[in-house]
C-alpha cells in the first residue's frame, strides 16, 4: 500500500497546532504496519534546514521535489522547493501582521497541484501511490485536480477542523488550474466562494475526522460550519477516527524538556517539575497550592474566556494558574492583565515554546480544555498521559477520550458557572489525595498510541482500493 500524506505542517519541522503532531506521528504509525508512507510538505525555510540533506529527484513545472527522511521516524519525506511561495519565515500561514497571506490560494494550490501530479500517468518519480491522504483545506483542491486529470489512486480527506475553510474569490478557481466547470454546486463553490474544503469533501472517495462524536457533530447545521448538507449526504463515505499521540516525543519517564522523570508508579517525582515550573514562571513556591495550567492556541474554539471569568473563584481557594499561548491579541491581553494583577498565582507567556509546553504538561496538577469545540484534542490525552488530569467540555474528541471522575473532568454547558464546578470536583479530589492518584494513574495508564487508530486508517484504505 502506497500513501502519499500531504500536509501544510508537520513535527517536528514546522508547527502550529494539533495538525503537526499528527502529521508527525501517524505517518510513523502507518508505516510501522507496513505501509510505504511518504510526506508531501511545502519547502517553508524551517523545513529545509531541518532536513539539512535533501536532494533534489525531480523539476516541477513550479520549483522543485527535494527528498529526504523525517529525524526520528525516518519516514520519506518530499519538500516542495519553491522559494516565491514558501521561503517565508515564521507561521506558515500568516504574515507579519497576523493576517492570512494574500496568495495563500496559490501557494497551497501548488501543494495540492503537486500532489495530483505525484499521483498521475505523468508523474515525474517512479513511485506511484495507491492513496492520496489530504489534510484540512491546504491540500483540499487534489481529490478535483485528480478528478480532472484523471488520476487511478483514490483519495482520503481528513478535516482536522471544519472552522477553517480555504475560501477565496472565484476569480481563484482558473489561477490555480482548475477548470472552470470545477466551480458549481457540485463542486468547489460555497456560497459564492471558491472553496478548497468544499473542493476535497466533494471530490474525494472518503471523508474522515479526528473523532467518532465530530464526525457526527459536524453533520448538523449547529456544528457543520455550512458543510453539513454535503457531509450528511456522504455519510455513508464518512467516518470518525480518534487521533492518537507520539509515545516517544511524549513520555514523562524520559521527556528531554522534562527537569525530572516520573512514570505511574513514581507519581512523587512529578512534584520536582512542578518545583520548576513555579520556579521558572515566578509563581510563589507552595507545594500544595493547586496549580492550573493552560497550553493553547488562544481563539473562540478552545474557550478560555471561561477560563478568564472563573479565575478569580479559583485563586480564591489558593490555586495557581500557568497559561502558555498566543493568537487572539484579545485572548493574549486578557491572561497578560490577570497575571499582572495576580502575581503569583497566575502567570501567562505569549509565544510558542515546546519545552515549556511538555514542562506544564508534567508540572501542572489540573489541566484546563474547556473548549466550545474540538475536533479531537491532543493536549487532554497528553494531560492523562502525563498524569495531569484535564477539566474538559464534553464536546468531539474531548468527549470520545476523557471519561468523567475517572480519568479527568468534564462540564456539558459552555459557560463559567458550569467550568467553575468542574474545576471544583477537580479541586476536592486533588485535596483528597488518594481519588486524585487513582484518576492520575487511571489516565497514566490508559493507551493514547496511534495502534488501533493506525489500523483503521490502513483499513479505510484497503476498503478504497480493494486491496
Ligand atoms: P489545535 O490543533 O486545535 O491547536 P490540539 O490539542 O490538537 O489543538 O494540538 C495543539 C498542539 O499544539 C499541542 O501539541 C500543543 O502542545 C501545541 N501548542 C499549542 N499552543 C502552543 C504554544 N503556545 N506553545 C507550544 N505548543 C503549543
Ligand atoms: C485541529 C483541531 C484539534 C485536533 C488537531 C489534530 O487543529 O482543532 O482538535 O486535535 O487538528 O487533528
Amino acid at each position: 500500500m502506497r500513501i502519499l500524506f500531504v500536509t501544510s505542517e508537520i513535527h517536528p519541522l514546522i508547527k502550529t497546532g494539533g495538525l503537526a503532531d499528527v502529521s508527525g506521528s501517524l505517518p510513523a504509525a502507518l508505516k510501522a504496519l507496513g505501509a510505504d508512507v511518504r510526506i508531501l510538505v511545502p519547502g517553508y525555510p524551517g523545513v529545509l534546514r531541518r532536513l539539512g540533506n535533501a536532494e533534489e529527484i525531480a523539476r516541477l513545472p513550479e520549483g522543485r521535489l527535494l527528498y529526504s527522511t523525517m529525524p526520528d521516524s525516518g519516514v520519506p519525506v518530499m519538500a516542495i522547493d519553491h522559494p516565491p511561495f514558501f521561503w517565508r519565515e515564521g507561521n506558515p500561514y500568516l504574515d507579519d501582521r497576523g493576517s492570512d497571506w494574500w496568495d495563500n490560494p496559490a501557494r497551497f494550490g501548488l501543494l495540492s497541484r503537486t500532489a495530483a501530479h505525484l499521483a498521475s500517468s505523468d508523474s515525474p518519480i517512479d513511485w506511484n501511490p495507491d492513496i492520496v491522504h489530504c489534510n484540512d483545506w491546504q491540500s483540499g483542491l487534489a481529490p478535483a485536480f485528480m478528478k480532472f486529470r484523471g488520476s487511478a489512486a483514490k483519495t482520503v480527506m481528513t478535516i482536522h477542523n471544519i472552522a477553517f475553510q480555504g475560501n477565496f474569490s472565484p476569480e481563484w478557481v482558473e489561477k490555480v488550474g482548475l477548470p472552470a466547470e470545477s466551480y458549481t454546486m457540485h463542486g468547489a463553490e460555497f456560497h459564492g466562494h471558491f472553496s478548497f474544503l468544499k473542493a476535497g469533501l466533494f471530490y474525494s472517495d472518503a471523508i474522515t475526522t479526528v473523532s467518532p462524536s465530530y464526525a457526527r457533530e459536524i453533520q448538523t447545521s449547529a456544528m457543520g460550519c455550512g458543510m453539513e448538507g454535503l457531509l450528511f449526504s456522504r455519510s455513508r463515505d464518512v467516518r470518525g477516527i480518534l487521533n492518537g499521540i507520539d509515545l516517544e516525543e511524549w513520555n514523562p519517564a524520559a521527556d528531554r524538556h522534562l527537569p525530572a522523570h516520573y512514570d505511574a508508579s513514581s507519581l512523587d517525582a512529578k512534584l520536582e517539575v512542578k518545583r520548576e515550573l513555579q520556579r521558572s514562571m515566578g509563581l510563589d513556591q507552595e507545594d500544595h497550592a493547586p496549580l492550573f495550567g493552560v497550553v493553547s492556541r488562544l481563539t473562540y474554539q478552545k474557550g478560555l474566556d471561561l477560563v478568564a471569568e472563573c479565575a478569580q473563584g479559583l485563586f480564591d481557594q489558593g490555586a495557581q494558574l500557568v497559561v502558555l499561548g498566543s493568537g487572539d491579541h484579545e485572548f493574549e491581553r486578557i491572561f497578560l492583565q490577570l497575571s499582572e494583577s495576580h502575581p503569583g498565582r497566575c502567570s501567562a507567556r505569549i509565544g510558542f515554546d515546546e519545552g515549556l509546553s511538555h514542562r506544564i504538561m508534567a508540572g501542572a496538577d489540573i489541566f484546563l480544555m474547556p473548549s466550545r469545540f474540538e475536533p479531537c484534542g491532543l493536549n487532554q490525552m497528553y494531560g492523562m498521559h502525563y498524569g495531569t488530569p484535564p477539566v474538559v467540555r464534553t464536546t468531539g474528541g474531548l468527549a470520545d477520550s476523557v471519561s468523567d471522575g475517572a480519568t479527568g473532568f468534564s462540564f456539558g454547558a459552555a459557560n463559567s458557572h458550569e467550568l467553575y464546578l468542574a474545576a471544583n470536583r477537580a479541586l476536592s479530589a486533588y485535596r483528597q489525595g488518594d481519588s486524585f492518584r487513582k484518576i492520575q494513574r487511571n489516565g497514566m495508564e490508559s493507551d493514547f498510541g496511534w495502534g488501533k487508530s493506525a489500523r483503521e486508517y490502513l483499513d479505510l484504505y484497503e476498503s478504497l482500493t480493494g486491496r
